[in-house]
């Protein structure tokens, strides 16, 4: 694992988004893993700025969210997909129909899940993942705990996430309490990994990272054992 200091949250979401801008310029069909969360708002602007500067196109890329509130449609206005749309794809010319999110409604959650693995890997496998950090080591919705699972599965959010969610919603009582996400083995067959960590309450995800100990009680760290993993961290936490 790489880590890289970024001065502020503008160099930290330019660096990511070299990643991914030199990633599609070499690659214009590139699968990519994508997330939501305060982390990548900074890195969509840069990437919808290079698309704008006309220096890449989505014309041909594909894309895999992490993960999804449960249940929850695609419109509603607190929805990944929503989130997307309006973050990213919206602004560029990607084709929607290649961009998946998980199913906020589906009836099957298990046969979902393993489909949306097969799919991620019938297209190639994801070229470059990008994470952010929960304030309690998540990444997508797996949850500190004594074992996580490898694919994509429905999961219950802890009240740690449920509090550092609450920002985005009316009420903490409002937020989702469960959630599709990929699994861990889902996030580790991406061939690169980005990490955006930033924000408040993550200082002691940082510092876990810096004892180069793995535990799934902290998920992030596992990402040590990933073979291309680069984590920019902002002045938000140093
Ligand atoms: C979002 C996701 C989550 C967030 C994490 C950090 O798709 O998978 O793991 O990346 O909760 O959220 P922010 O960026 O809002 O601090």
């Amino acid at each position: 694992m790489k880590i890289v200091h970024a001065k502020n949250y503008d160099e930290m979401s330019q660096k990511a988004a070299a990643e991914f801008i030199s990633l599609i310029a070499e690659k214009p069909d590139a699968l990519l893993g994508l997330a939501t969360g305060s982390s990548p708002v900074g890195m969509y602007q840069c990437m919808i700025e290079a698309y704008k500067a006309g220096k890449i196109s989505f014309k041909n890329i594909r894309s895999f969210n992490l993960d999804e509130y449960y249940p929850i449609t695609p419109d509603n206005d607190q929805s990944y997909r929503y989130f997307m749309d309006t973050n990213l794809f919206n602004a560029v010319d990607i084709d929607k129909n290649n961009t998946r999110v998980p199913d906020g409604q589906t009836k099957d959650p298990d046969g979902f899940g393993a489909k949306y693995d097969e799919a991620i890997a019938a297209e190639g496998g994801i070229d470059l993942q990008i994470l952010g950090v929960g304030p309690n080591g998540h990444i997508g919705f797996n949850e500190p705990d004594s074992e996580l699972l490898l694919g994509t599965h429905l999961t219950a959010l802890k009240e740690t996430t449920i509090a550092a969610n609450a920002r985005f919603f009316a009420s903490e009582a409002d937020v989702p309490r469960h959630a599709l996400t990929m699994g861990l083995g889902s996030i580790f067959a991406a061939k690169k990994i980005v990490v955006l960590l930033t924000g408040n309450g993550k200082k002691g995800v940082y510092e876990k990272l810096l004892e180069g100990k793995v535990s799934t009680e902290c998920p992030a760290t596992l990402l040590h054992l990933h073979p291309d993993c680069t984590v920019f961290v902002d002045d938000s936490i140093l």
